[in-house]
C-alpha cells in the first residue's frame, strides 16, 4: 500500500458537505484499489475563528506544511462579516495561499457535453469550451504594500491598496502557464492593464522575454483585461491558456467559470514551487464560495470539489489513471441526467449532494469493472 498525507479544510457553508463525498471516494480507493490516504483534518475560516478565535492557527498551518497536498472546501459567510479585516475567513485563506507560497492558481472552465445548455451564453459559443486560467496567486494587490485605511489630518479616510509585481513573481507564473500550454493547444493569452498600469507595462515585458527565450513555439498573445473579459463572454473558444495576475484572474476566472453552466462545476489547483524532489505544496479547492444560503441542505453542488480531488490525483500523486477514473464517472453520470439544482434543466433528474456522490461512486466501480 502507498500511504499519501492528504490534509482536508472543509471549512465554512457548504465546505463539509461537499467534502463528505470526497470521503466516499477515498473509501472507495482504499477498498477497491489499496490506495490508503492517510487523512487528517482541520479547521479554517469562521469554522476556525468559531473555535480559536482566529481564522487559521499556527498549529493548524504546521499541519498543513507535514501534509502531501490540502483539499479544502470553502471559507465565509455572513455570521463573520462583521469581524475586524484580520480575522475575517478569507484572511484564512489568504494566509495559507502565501506561507504555502501557492503562486500559480489552475482553474480550469471546462464545458461538458452534457451541461452545453445549462451555460447562459449560447451552446455553439460554448460546447466543446476548455480554458485553462493560470492566476497569479501570492502578489499583485492582494498583497502589496502599502495597505491600509488612515484619516487624513482634514477629517477624510483614504483606503490604500498596492499593486506591485517584481519580474521573477511574472516570470514564475507565466513559466507555469507556457509549460502548460504546451501539453494543451500550444497558445497563451497573457492578461493585463499595460495601457494604464506600469506593474501591466512589465508584465507584458517580461512574459514576452520569456516566451522569445524559451518557448518561442507558443503562439503568445497580450490582452488587456477588460478587452479579456469581454472576449470570454463574447467568443471564449479562442482563448487556450489565459495567464493574468492576482486581481484580474479572481474576477476573469469567475467570468470563465460561469460560462460552463455552473460556479459548482469548477475545481481549482494552487501549487507552489517545485522542490528538489520535483514536489510541489499544493492546495486544492472549488472556485465555489461557501454559499451560505444554501449550506446544510443537502442541494449542494459536490462536482466541482470531486473534480478538485482529482486534480490532486493527477498533479500531487501522479495517479492518473485514478483522475481519469473520477472525471469519467463525473461525465457519465451528468449524461446519464443527474443534476443538482444549481445545474438542473427540464427532463433531468434532481439530486441532492448525498445522492450525487453516491451516483459518481457507483459509476466509478461500474467503470473499474
Ligand atoms: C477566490 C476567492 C478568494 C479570492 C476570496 C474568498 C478571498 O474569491 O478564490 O477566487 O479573492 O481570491
Ligand atoms: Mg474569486
Amino acid at each position: 500500500m502507498t500511504t499519501k498525507k492528504l490534509f482536508i479544510l472543509a471549512g465554512d457553508g457548504i465546505g463539509p458537505e461537499v467534502m463528505a463525498q470526497v470521503q466516499r471516494v477515498i473509501d472507495w480507493m482504499a477498498k477497491k484499489r489499496h490506495i490508503a490516504f492517510d487523512v487528517a483534518e482541520g479547521l479554517i475560516g469562521g469554522a476556525s475563528y468559531d473555535r480559536f478565535g482566529h481564522p487559521l492557527t499556527d498549529e493548524t498551518m504546521q499541519d498543513i506544511f507535514a501534509a502531501d497536498a490540502v483539499l479544502l472546501g470553502a471559507v465565509g459567510g455572513p455570521k463573520w462579516d462583521s469581524l475586524p479585516f484580520e480575522l475575517k475567513p478569507e484572511r484564512g485563506l489568504l494566509r495559507l495561499r502565501k506561507d504555502l507560497e501557492l503562486f500559480a492558481n489552475l482553474r480550469p472552465a471546462f464545458v461538458f457535453d452534457a451541461l452545453v445548455d445549462a451555460s447562459s451564453l449560447k451552446p455553439e459559443l460554448v460546447k466543446g469550451l476548455d480554458i485553462m486560467i493560470v492566476r497569479e496567486l501570492t502578489g499583485g494587490v492582494y498583497f502589496g504594500q502599502p495597505r491600509g485605511i488612515e484619516t487624513l489630518p482634514n477629517g477624510e479616510r483614504r483606503g490604500v491598496n498596492t499593486q506591485v509585481y517584481t519580474t521573477s513573481e511574472i516570470v514564475r507564473i507565466a513559466d507555469v502557464a507556457f509549460d502548460l500550454a504546451k501539453k494543451r493547444h500550444n497558445r497563451v493569452h497573457s492578461v493585463e492593464k499595460a495601457n494604464v498600469m506600469e506593474s501591466g507595462v512589465l508584465w507584458r515585458e517580461e512574459v514576452q522575454k520569456l516566451h522569445d527565450a524559451k518557448f518561442p513555439g507558443i503562439e503568445l498573445q497580450h490582452m488587456y483585461a477588460d478587452n479579456c473579459a469581454m472576449q470570454l463572454v463574447r467568443a471564449p473558444k479562442q482563448f487556450d491558456v489565459i495567464v493574468t495576475d492576482n486581481l484580474f484572474g479572481d474576477i476573469l476566472s469567475d467570468c470563465a467559470a460561469m460560462l460552463t453552466g455552473s460556479l459548482g462545476m469548477l475545481p481549482s489547483a494552487s501549487l507552489g514551487a517545485a522542490d528538489a524532489n520535483g514536489h510541489r505544496k499544493a492546495v486544492y479547492e472549488p472556485v465555489h464560495g461557501s454559499a451560505p444560503d444554501i449550506a446544510g441542505k443537502d442541494i449542494a453542488n459536490p462536482l466541482a470539489t470531486l473534480l478538485s480531488f482529482a486534480m490532486m490525483l493527477r498533479y500531487s500523486f501522479d495517479m492518473m489513471d485514478e483522475a481519469e477514473l473520477l472525471e469519467r464517472a463525473v461525465k457519465n453520470v451528468l449524461d446519464g441526467g443527474l443534476r443538482t439544482g444549481d445545474i438542473m434543466q427540464t427532463g433531468k433528474a434532481k439530486v441532492s449532494t448525498t445522492v450525487m456522490g453516491e451516483s459518481i461512486v457507483r459509476e466509478m466501480d461500474k467503470l473499474a469493472g
